[in-house]
């Protein structure tokens, strides 16, 4: 899809989104086009709600939009959380991160009692894994040790650089550590192999959170995608 047409799927597939929104809800906002698309449809929608910040850019456009925010600290439980991927598994495991909000993305996920990803089908892979990329945010002073670690796994890490060749620093004040991958066989294990190396905060393995995934393809449709469990 060229840049507009990729446009023209996120605005609609952000306004597809807006009908399991009420009023009066607490919603998780993500980071990254497709969960933009939700809050500048969220914010011309008028609809009254409170939002979650996953990122200081989602913070920024919300406020921009006039939508109400308030601190993950503050809200008792958060309706539903709406944000993007960059891969989807056929049991709706995600892979996450590229937008470097992984870490936040996560504990908002966590905090909230559904979870709806939006996605263009072209996310849509066999096995997490196939677009070879794995983000992974790590505290910046063991940056070096994790990396030997992170290699010993099997993965090929590479410090994450802004436009201007600047280490990428998270929201969090970390590094990200963008991990060559192959197919991944086993997203859970990989997971729990990553978070035992101190120094690592997190990974963009989101296994087994989605409640469902909205799929908007060239054609214009949006189909809704739900675990099989
Ligand atoms: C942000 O850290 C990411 O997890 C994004 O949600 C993910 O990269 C998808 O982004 P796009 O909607 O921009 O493709």
């Amino acid at each position: 899809m060229d840049n507009s047409a990729d446009q023209n799927y996120l605005d609609q597939l952000g306004r597809h989104a807006l009908r399991f929104v009420r009023p009066g809800h607490t919603l998780g906002l993500g980071t990254g086009r497709a969960a933009a698309a939700f809050i500048r449809a969220l914010g011309e929608s008028g609809i009254r709600v409170r939002g979650v910040p996953t990122s200081n850019a989602s913070a920024d456009l919300a406020r921009s939009l006039k939508i109400e925010l308030a601190e993950l600290r503050d809200v008792h439980r958060i309706d539903i959380d709406f944000d993007g991927a960059d891969e989807v598994d056929p049991r709706l495991n995600l892979i996450k991160g590229n937008g470097g909000a992984l870490v936040r993305e996560k504990i908002v996920a966590a905090a909230s009692r559904r979870r709806i990803i939006l996605v263009g089908d072209e996310k849509l892979v066999k096995r997490l894994g196939a677009r070879g990329n794995l983000p992974v945010e790590v505290v910046p002073f063991a940056e070096a040790f994790v990396v030997r670690r992170i290699r010993a796994l099997g993965l090929r890490p590479n410090l994450r650089r802004d436009y201007a060749g600047a280490e990428f620093i998270t929201d969090n004040g970390n590094i990200i550590l963008d991990c060559g991958v192959r197919e991944i066989r086993h997203p859970a294990r990989l997971e729990s192999d990553l978070l035992r190396i101190p120094g690592v905060v997190g990974t963009g393995l989101f296994v087994k959170i989605a409640t469902a995934v909205l799929v908007a393809s060239a054609d214009g449709k949006v189909a809704t995608l739900r675990p099989k469990r």
